[in-house]
C-alpha cells in the first residue's frame, strides 16, 4: 500500500471506530474524541472534492458518518455542553458569543450536511458519476469551515469546560449522550 493509499485507510479507520463505551464517563473527552473523527471527515471531504474519480471506500464512509454519527454531536453539544455552559460561566469568562457563533455554524453545517449526503448517495449510486464541480466546493467549504469550528470548540469550548463544569453536570452529560446512542451508561466507581 503507497504511503497515500495508507493515508486514506487511515483516516477511514479514524472516522467509522465510534468512541469506546466507557469514555461516556468521561463525556469531554468522548467529545474531544468525536472532534478528532470530524478532522478525519474533513480530510476525507477535502480528498474526494480533489479527486477525479470518486473512493467508493472513502465517500461510503463519509456517507454513513454523516447520516448516524454527525447530527449526534451536535445534538450533544447543543443540548448538553452549550446549555451546561452557559450556566456554570463566571462573568470574566466571555463566552456566549462564540457558543452563539458556534450555534449558528450548527445550524448552517446541518443544512450543508444534507446536501452533501445527497451528493454522495447520488454519487455512489449512479457510479460511476463523478461528482459536480457544486458538490466539490461544497464539499471542500464544509471541511474547511468545520476544521475552524472543530480548533474554536477545542482551544476554547472543552477547556473552559473542564474548568467550569461540575461532577453532576458531567454526569448528567455523560448519560444523555449514551441514551441518544440507544447505549446503556457504563456505570461503575472507578475514574475513566
Ligand atoms: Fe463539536
Ligand atoms: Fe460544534
Amino acid at each position: 500500500m503507497g504511503l497515500e493509499a495508507e493515508s486514506r485507510a487511515l483516516a477511514i479507520a479514524a472516522l467509522v471506530e465510534r468512541p469506546p463505551v466507557d469514555l461516556l464517563r468521561a463525556p469531554l473527552d468522548y467529545i474531544f474524541a468525536d472532534h478528532f473523527r470530524q478532522r478525519s471527515l474533513c480530510r476525507i471531504l477535502a480528498d474526494l472534492a480533489e479527486q477525479a474519480e470518486l473512493d467508493h471506500a472513502m465517500a461510503s464512509a463519509a456517507l454513513d458518518f454523516l447520516r448516524n454519527d454527525f447530527g449526534l454531536h451536535v445534538v450533544d453539544e447543543e443540548k448538553d455542553l452549550f446549555p451546561l455552559l452557559r450556566k456554570r460561566r463566571q462573568r470574566q469568562d466571555r463566552i456566549g458569543d462564540i457558543l452563539g457563533r458556534l450555534g449558528a455554524e450548527h445550524a448552517a453545517d446541518a443544512i450543508e450536511a444534507e446536501q452533501i449526503v445527497a451528493a454522495l448517495a447520488g454519487a455512489l449510486e449512479a457510479a460511476p458519476a463523478p461528482l459536480s464541480g457544486a458538490a466539490r466546493a461544497l464539499m471542500a467549504g464544509f471541511a474547511a469551515n468545520e476544521r475552524r469550528h472543530l480548533t474554536a470548540e477545542n482551544a476554547i469550548v472543552l477547556p473552559l469546560a473542564r474548568a467550569r463544569l461540575t461532577c453532576g453536570d458531567l454526569d448528567i452529560l455523560g448519560r444523555h449522550m449514551a441514551e441518544r446512542r440507544g447505549l446503556a451508561y457504563p456505570e461503575g466507581t472507578d475514574a475513566v
